[in-house]
């Protein structure tokens, strides 16, 4: 069994060249496969609210979610490096709410470090929850959190100005004392300039290949989540297929009556004949 990694062993691995790998998962099943595939981190997504709960975006989803959500894929996947997501409003209003709410994660989820979205926006936060000495993810480009800013799920970067807005979101969450940082959909260009001017491990996700690693959304990796598939995303495999058809194939199974078959049934431990008598005398106790 592989030994859990620890942020310094991201850093090894930066400075190694070795790739990173990430997924989103949500629930101790699916963490059990990614920790069983050798995945190096999980990420306990604010996408849970489309990919688990059917909302149209990330905002309705609270603490109590992710540290429910957080908890399970801990079981799933002890010995996996797990970030969990910081949730629209829980470090928003301030400081404090952010120091307490990142300390929730740490004690009640025993996850290993916190993500939250935003760059000169959250610097305070970022330094205070870095401070309390909890590692800390930014999350800067296209941040879902703030998608009805953007005016939507928008690509960011693809001008000068707003590329001069991403990299200093990028440089300021580095400023501030987070670990590492998510570039999320933003031309390759900008990604490789954050890349090569940050020290700190630089993922991306719809942000080109010079990275340390990369980060997919469960539900794109595993052909899961059929409402939006971003540009970006990759399909590994076709479970909403397999899981459609093999729904489909057990309704027939019952409706035509070839489930459930023999191995599936219990057998009687005892003489046939007396519960032969046992349901003759109910049945003529009931017709009294
Ligand atoms: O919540 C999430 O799934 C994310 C990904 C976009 C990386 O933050």
């Amino acid at each position: 069994m592989a030994k859990k990694k620890t942020i310094l062993d991201l850093y090894k691995m930066k400075e190694s060249g070795e790739k990173i790998v990430w997924v989103t998962a949500y629930d101790c099943c699916f963490a059990s496969y990614a920790e069983k595939a050798g995945m190096d981190m999980i990420l306990v997504g604010d996408s849970m609210g489309m990919i688990v709960y059917g909302y149209q975006g990330t905002t309705p989803v609270t603490m109590d979610m992710c540290i429910n959500h957080c908890q399970a894929v801990r079981r799933g996947a002890p010995n996996t490096y797990i970030i969990g997501d910081m949730p629209f409003g829980s470090y928003h209003e301030s400081v404090t709410d952010a120091v307490h709410n990142a300390v929730r994660f740490i004690k009640e989820a025993d996850v290993d470090c916190i993500k939250l979205e935003g760059g000169v926006a959250v610097a305070d936060k970022i330094k205070a929850i870095s401070q309390a000495g909890i590692v800390v993810f930014g999350h800067v480009g296209l941040t879902p959190q703030s998608s009805a800013a953007m005016g939507g799920f928008k690509a960011q970067g693809r001008t000068t100005e707003s590329a001069r807005a991403v990299i200093k979101d990028a440089i300021a969450v580095y400023e501030a004392g987070a670990r590492a940082v998510l570039l999320e959909g933003v031309p390759e260009e900008v990604c490789s300039f954050v890349h090569k001017i940050l020290p700190i491990p630089v993922f991306g996700i719809g942000a080109g290949s010079d990275t340390d690693g990369q980060v997919l959304v469960i539900g794109d990796v595993l052909g899961m989540y059929e409402e939006f598939i971003p540009k970006f995303a990759k399909k590994y495999a076709d479970i909403a297929g397999i899981a459609t058809q093999g729904f489909a194939q057990f309704i027939k199974e019952v409706k035509e009556g070839t489930f459930p078959a023999p191995e599936h049934k219990y057998k009687i431990s005892e003489n046939p004949e007396e519960f032969e008598t046992l349901f003759f005398e109910i049945e003529s106790a009931l017709n009294k």
